[in-house]
């Protein structure tokens, strides 16, 4: 019975180590993976930066439809002057950065027709394409990975113009959406017309939301999606999901295992109770035990019993098969 309990918590434990490991692989969405990648291909564009002319880059061809580009600023030009036009963005005097670089490089991303791609907003529509501006190191102007500067408006916020707003549906309202780049989706209201604010660095967009269910459910709090061709993602999703289902049942036949043998118990020991009052009995069974021959009797128990042998042989069977394929999966 102790086996048997600490082997069920075992595995319990098993399954649910497993399910944390697949926690942070997850949480590295694509999305992020898209900005790492972004950034490499923006800083390219920089053949002979100068500070504060906006550089176009190009992006690899699997990603055609995003515009890129990137600026290089001092930062102390970029808190006391701003930059009052960076494509759609204008950025007003006293923004600050996180921690202190001497130059940074302000990297400008417009996913076009890949904004719902890597960024899927269940039960809304984007009015406009999602719009990135993130900051970075500007010292090294070769490298990849960088991570992220945290900027901040300290003063009046970032406004963001978006040209070509889809017109709003009859009935519903726009919205400002805003990731940041911890896959927190804020929603806000339009400043006018057309125009966003922030206080803070991310992507942005105008929706409204739609009464269309969505195919895809997806945390809002997290959107993630598998790179278009990427198998990877998708393969470890079905790993989770197995070993999820898989786990279950284990924990549900090893259940039923320990009920049964619970049962057999209680049966033995009713058998040996009355092996001790009813003598001549109980002769008569022992024999029918060791020839393990199906015999006439009168006492319904022994029949009962062989049952409970059977079962129990099946069920550590299929237990066994259980255990081997879940050992097989880690
Ligand atoms: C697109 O191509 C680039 C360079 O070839 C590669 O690094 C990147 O992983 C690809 N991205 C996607 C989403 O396929
Ligand atoms: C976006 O449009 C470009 C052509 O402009 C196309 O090559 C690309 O596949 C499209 N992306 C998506 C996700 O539809
Ligand atoms: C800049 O980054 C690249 C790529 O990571 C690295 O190879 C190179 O040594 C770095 N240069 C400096 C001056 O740190
Ligand atoms: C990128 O940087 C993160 C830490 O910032 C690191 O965990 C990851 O392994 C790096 N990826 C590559 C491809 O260098
Ligand atoms: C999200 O937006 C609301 C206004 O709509 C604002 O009050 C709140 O502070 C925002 N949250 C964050 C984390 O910035």
């Amino acid at each position: 019975m102790g086996l048997l309990r600490s082997l069920a918590m075992l595995l319990l434990f098993i399954w649910l180590t497993r399910v944390n490991r697949a926690q942070p692989v997850s949480s590295k969405s694509s999305a992020r993976l898209l900005d790492a990648l972004l950034q490499d291909y923006a800083y390219r564009a920089f053949v002979r930066p100068r500070t504060g002319i906006t550089f176009d880059g190009t992006v690899p061809s699997n990603l055609t439809g995003i515009q890129i580009s990137g600026m290089r600023l001092r930062t102390g030009s970029l808190k006391a002057r701003g930059v009052p036009m960076y494509k759609e963005f204008s950025i007003p005097v006293g923004v600050v950065e996180q921690p202190y670089v001497e130059r940074l490089v302000l990297v400008y991303q417009n996913l076009g027709n890949w904004s719902t791609v890597y960024y899927p907003l269940p039960g809304h529509m984007y009015l406009a394409p999602l719009l990135g501006l993130l900051a970075y190191d500007a010292s090294n102007l070769s490298a990849k990975n960088l991570s992220e500067l945290d900027i901040l408006a300290t003063g009046s916020p970032i406004s963001i113009m978006f040209p070509d707003v889809k017109s709003v549906p009859d009935g519903s309202t726009a919205k400002c959406v805003w990731f940041d780049l911890h896959g927190l989706v804020n929603f806000s209201n339009l400043v006018s017309g057309n125009i966003c604010s922030t206080f803070q660095q991310g992507h942005f967009s105008i929706v409204v939301e739609s009464s269309a269910p969505s195919p895809t459910p997806v945390p809002s709090t997290l959107p993630m999606v598998p790179p278009p061709g990427g198998k990877k993602n998708k393969s470890k999703v079905w790993i989770i999901v197995g070993s999820v289902i898989g786990g279950f049942v284990v924990l549900v036949l090893l259940g039923l295992l320990v009920l049964w043998v619970q049962r057999y118990q209680r049966r033995k020991k009713m058998q040996q109770m009355e092996k001790a009052t009813e003598v001549g009995e109980a002769l008569h069974m022992t024999s029918v035990g060791n020839t393990k021959a199906p015999a006439a009797t009168s006492n319904p128990d022994i029949n009962a019993i062989q049952q409970v042998d059977i079962d129990i042989q099946n069920c550590t069977n299929r237990s066994d098969l259980t255990t081997r394929h879940s050992e097989n999966d880690l």
